[in-house]
């Protein structure tokens, strides 16, 4: 990159990849300064299925990006999400090392590498520990243990897992794009970064946020990440469900939902008539926008009942008083906060991009929330790097010097 105040970030989707240049000033202020977009290609579901195409995709908005901001990008922040992530929560002790016991950094190091140590199969990596709070001796609810002095340190931390399949072919892609991952982030805990308060994170918050052919879900309580979930579904069973429903094709029916969509039948006038392009006979026909609405309800009620069963999961549904925020390209749906207000029992609002100096008027929807987070993550973390190298070209080496054993 052209200096250390200028980072890149990708968010590879199930249905775009986005590519951002941020600059950051020395107030701390970040102005978007470059993006590119392309159609993802060669992915289902968030992994890699077919590598050229995803390198494509990759390559060239990655390539757009820089011809906007004028600068080379050799190091991206990328998101990670699929339903191969897997999260727990674990807990870490460890005796405090100084004699004087006050706690130093070894010892945050040492207790978050006693939480790792959870059986993890050989086939998952570790991409996340995300320390929740710290206990000293009897002390509890810490947020920061440094500088404080006790003989016993425990942690409760998120703990966030991939495959290491998936990770290594993610890892490929950036590396024949000639891009240097400096770090890879779960989605939602990047987009986080860009759409919630201090107070949200304080308060409890559902972050959901509906893509293509996924949903991820991320929980925050008490200033901490909690739950992380990948739901299955998004805006693409919607289009799909349209076009069998209302036999027309899928480009038909994901224009039909972008123009005249509806979560919620009770919103809509049952007078109301649209018109929609017939394949089989070229002759329009009209429909009731009621009828279109009563296709989608169903399928977005899946996704929020599927969030339902998460929240349950999590065990802290009466303690997320923000509620819950809305993001992605699925949630656009006239209508779907009140209706997941009535399924969740809780306020539900749409996500909004902050903590930006500067965003371009293009880019300011949810649409665009994830990969504005992960910007913010690469400005807000220091790159995790070994010998010069990504993270996961270690996973890689790793990877390979364990397949060599074998063979
Ligand atoms: N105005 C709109 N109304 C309803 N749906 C919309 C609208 N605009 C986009 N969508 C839907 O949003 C979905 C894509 O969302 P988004 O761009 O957030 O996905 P993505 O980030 O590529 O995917 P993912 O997050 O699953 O990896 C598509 O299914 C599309 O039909
Ligand atoms: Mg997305």
């Amino acid at each position: 990159m052209a200096s250390e105040n200028i980072k890149a970030a990708v968010d590879i989707g199930t249905s775009k990849v986005v590519a951002l240049v941020g600059e950051m000033d020395d107030d701390g202020k970040v102005y978007v300064i470059g993006h590119g977009e392309r159609p993802a290609e060669g992915l289902r579901r968030g992994v890699v299925v077919d590598m050229e195409k995803t390198v494509k995709s990759i390559q060239q908005a990655v390539k757009d990006a820089a011809l906007v901001s004028g600068t080379e990008i050799d190091r991206v922040t990328v998101g990670i999400a699929g339903e191969h992530i897997r999260s727990i929560n674990s807990n870490g002790v460890v005796a405090v090392g100084r004699a004087d016991s006050e706690i130093t950094q070894a010892d945050v190091d040492k207790v978050l590498g006693a939480a790792k140590a959870v059986a993890i199969p050989v086939d998952r990596e570790i991409i996340h520990v995300i320390p929740q709070e710290f206990s000293v001796d009897d002390q509890d609810g810490i947020k920061d243990p440094i500088g404080m002095t006790g003989v016993r340190l425990e942690v409760e931390a998120h703990i966030v897992t991939a495959s290491i399949t998936t990770a290594r072919n993610l890892y490929r892609a950036l590396e024949r794009c000639r891009l240097e991952a400096d770090h890879i982030v779960l989605e939602s805990l990047g987009l986080s970064e860009a759409i919630l308060s201090e107070d949200d994170l304080d308060n409890g918050i559902i972050v959901l946020d509906i893509g293509g052919e996924l949903s991820n879900m991320s929980i925050f309580h008490d200033g901490a990440v909690r739950h992380t979930a990948v739901i299955p579904l998004g805006g693409r069973a919607v289009t799909n469900d349209i076009a069998i429903g209302l036999r027309t094709t899928v480009e038909q029916a994901e224009l039909l939902k972008i123009s005249n969509g509806a979560a919620l039948g009770s919103i809509v006038d049952p007078e109301e008539m649209i018109t929609i392009q017939s394949p089989a006979s070229h002759e329009p026909r009209e429909l009731s926008r009621h009828v279109l609405a009563s296709i989608i309800e169903p399928r977005v009620e899946e996704i929020l009942s599927l969030v339902v069963r998460e929240i349950r999961k999590a065990n802290v549904g009466d303690m997320l008083t923000s509620g819950m925020v809305l993001t992605g390209g699925g949630a656009l749906l006239e209508g779907i906060i009140p209706l997941a207000e009535q399924m969740l029992d809780m306020p539900v609002r749409m996500g909004q991009i902050t903590n930006f100096e500067h965003i371009p008027d293009e880019l300011n929807s949810v649409r665009y929330a994830t990969v504005h987070g992960l910007l913010l993550y690469a400005f807000h973390h220091e790159p995790v790097r070994s010998s010069g190298s990504g993270f996961l070209r270690n996973l890689l080496l790793k990877c390979e010097r364990w397949i060599s054993k074998q063979f």
